[in-house]
C-alpha cells in the first residue's frame, strides 16, 4: 500500500490491519508519536489524518491509504515551526516528554478548527491527551498563547 507521511510518499508492504502507530514507529522509523495504552485512552500516539487529530494506534494502516498523515516531525521545520511548536517552547509546557507530541497535535488540529477557543473548548478537545506529569495547566497556556 501507499502511504503519504508527511509529504512523502511510501509504498509499503504491510498487514492492512496494522495499526498506524506500528507503522510509522517500527516500519518508517518516525518515532514522534508515542505508545502508551494501544487501546486509545492515552492520546500519546495523535497524528493527523487530513489534518483531523486521530489515535494512530486505533487506525488501521489500511484506512490511511488516501489520506494526508502528519506526525509532529511534519507540523512544523526548525525553521519554522508550527505556532503550537513556538508556544510549547516559550510556556516550557514539557516535562518528561513522553505525551508531549501527541498533546501538540491535538492541540494543532483544535486550534485549526476553533482558532479562539474558550477555556472549556481548550479543557474539552485536550481531555483524552493524558499527561502523567501533570503539564496541564502550562498545556492551557500554551493553547492559548497561540491562539494569539
Ligand atoms: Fe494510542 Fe494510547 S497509544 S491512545
Amino acid at each position: 500500500m501507499r502511504l503519504t507521511v508527511n509529504s512523502r510518499q511510501h509504498d509499503l508492504d504491510v498487514e492492512d490491519e496494522m495499526p498506524l502507530l506500528w507503522v510509522l514507529r517500527d516500519v518508517l522509523g518516525i518515532h514522534g508519536p508515542k505508545y502508551g495504552c494501544g487501546i486509545g485512552q492515552c492520546g500519546a500516539c495523535t497524528v493527523h489524518l487530513d489534518g483531523v487529530a486521530v489515535r494512530s494506534c486505533q487506525i488501521a494502516a489500511a484506512d490511511a491509504v488516501g489520506a494526508a498523515i502528519t506526525t509532529i516531525e511534519g507540523l512544523g521545520t526548525p525553521e519554522a515551526p508550527h505556532p503550537v511548536q513556538t508556544a510549547w517552547i516559550v510556556e516550557q509546557v514539557a516535562q518528561c516528554g513522553y505525551c508531549q507530541s501527541g498533546q501538540i497535535m491535538q492541540a494543532a488540529s483544535l486550534l485549526a478548527e476553533v482558532p479562539n477557543p474558550t477555556d472549556a473548548e481548550i479543557d474539552d478537545a485536550m481531555s483524552g491527551n493524558l499527561c502523567r506529569c501533570a503539564t496541564y495547566p502550562r498545556i492551557r497556556a500554551a493553547i492559548r498563547r497561540a491562539s494569539q
